[in-house]
């Protein structure tokens, strides 16, 4: 297994240029199987959970042609079941159960179990689909659906649920028939999913807010498109160059998209200006402890929670965060602890002491958020620091040591010798 090892102390500077949002491509990816026929989708980053995804597609019959110009050709898609080996490495395989139930009129997707930052179900997306007319068993660990031809229904939302409102509208796109989807979430990442059903012919309103409304069709076509950039990734840059003290260009990124981020470092005491081809990150003075609640979008990012719990750590002063969306997402707090970080977790809530100077020391990745917080600690703390299971980390950031890197970090990557047996 890989591991990064970090030099602490260095300031960034310069620019860097985010990639495609994984949150995005993830559900897009898989709208393609809505078509008869071939999609092309540009700035895909070169992800983990995007080639378990390419495999997944490939499984059901599609024809993956990854590349700059990533191609689902989903002509031939006959196959309905997402097992259990795939989908236990990637949650978001639960977002082929609408289209396929939408296509094929017939899904057997194994249910994901839980993961690291908590219980993760899938009810809301089970009881929208049968809302839609499909029936459904749980069956060995697995979700048989069916479905003759799903109908438009209103269904309302117990939580607003990112991938459960995104598998709802790719069922409803085809459904017979309006849907109304009522506690919607309203994440970047769901408006993107609407403009490509759109292109697709599908027709939508109330994307991005918290009423969606779908009038179904008979048959989608396919289409080209490009990825947003990822906003979660554009944030983890902005908080290595705020605790960096550095001045770093983050290009490419939307604004619009990390308001409640940026509202944030910016009480935190960096200097946020919106430039031409991104956002600037400038830290002059100290930075201060600021408080954080997670929430829903456009409220303050959980993808965010971890990064943050470091700048609060190198900040002076205390910081008070609340994780509102998954009930254990503090899996980093024990490894920044180790590394002299000064945190109490009560429940939800984690009271930071900053002030200290971390201490490099040999941590572990436990989550892909928590990997990222280690590595923005490693950037600050005296001394090396070591990163182990980076697995975590491909998941969701497209050579970030890299990234890091051209900015003047001293942070490299080793991979294991090869035994010589
Ligand atoms: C998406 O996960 C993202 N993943 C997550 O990003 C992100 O943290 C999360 O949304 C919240 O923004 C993808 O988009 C692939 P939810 P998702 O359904 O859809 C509860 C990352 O780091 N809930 O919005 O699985 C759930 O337990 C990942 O990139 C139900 O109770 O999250 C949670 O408390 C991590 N029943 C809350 O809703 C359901 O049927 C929000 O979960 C569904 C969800």
């Amino acid at each position: 297994m890989d591991k990064i090892v970090i030099e602490g102390g260095h300031r960034l500077k310069g620019a860097v240029r985010v990639s495609g949002a994984k949150n995005a491509a993830l559900p897009i990816l898989c709208s393609s199987l809505l078509v008869r026929g071939a999609s092309v989708f540009h700035n895909v980053p070169k992800l983990n959970d995007i080639t378990t995804m390419g495999r997944l597609l490939e499984r059901l019959g599609c024809v993956v042609t990854p590349g700059r110009a990533f191609r689902v050709d989903a002509t031939g898609v006959e196959q309905f079941e997402a097992p259990y080996e795939l989908v236990k490495t990637m949650r978001a395989s639960v977002l082929v159960l609408g289209p396929l139930l939408a296509r094929l009129g017939r899904a057997r997707v194994s249910l994901p179990g839980g993961c690291a930052i908590g219980a993760r179900p899938i009810d809301q997306h089970l009881k929208g689909l049968e809302a839609l007319g499909a029936k459904l068993q749980l069956v060995h660990g697995y979700v048989e659906a069916r479905a003759k031809r799903l109908r438009g229904a209103r269904i309302v939302c117990d939580v607003p649920t990112v991938t459960g409102t995104e598998n709802l509208m790719m069922a409803a796109a085809l459904a017979k028939g309006v849907t109304v989807i009522e506690n919607a979430a309203c994440e970047p990442e769901i408006e993107d999913l609407g403009r490509v059903l759109e292109k697709m012919g599908a027709r939508l309103s109330g994307v991005g807010t918290k009423v969606i409304e779908i009038e179904g069709v008979d048959e989608l076509r396919p289409i080209e498109h490009t990825i947003i950039p990822d906003r979660i990734e554009a944030g983890t840059l902005m908080v290595a160059a705020a605790i960096t003290r550095g001045d770093v260009l983050v290009e490419g990124c939307v604004p619009e998209h990390l308001e409640a981020v940026i509202a944030k470092l910016r009480a935190a005491g960096a200097e946020v200006d919106l430039e031409a081809t991104g956002v600037r990150v400038r830290v002059r003075g100290e930075l201060r402890g600021v408080d954080i609640t997670t929430q829903p979008h456009p409220g303050f990012p959980t993808d965010m929670q971890a990064q943050f719990m470091v700048l609060a750590a190198a900040a002076s002063g205390q910081s008070v965060l609340t994780e509102t969306i998954f009930e254990n997402r503090y899996m980093h707090v024990q490894e920044l602890a180790r590394m002299g970080a000064d945190i109490h977790v009560d429940g939800r809530t984690a009271i930071v002491r900053g002030g200290t100077r971390l201490a490099g020391a040999t941590v572990m990745a436990t989550d892909l958020r928590a990997s990222a917080s280690l590595v923005l600690a490693g950037l600050v703390a005296s001394g090396k620091t070591e990163i182990l299971r980076v697995y975590h980390l491909d998941r969701g950031y497209d050579q970030l040591e890299k990234k890091l890197r051209s900015l003047g970090a001293v942070a490299r990557r080793v991979r294991p010798r090869k035994s010589a047996a």
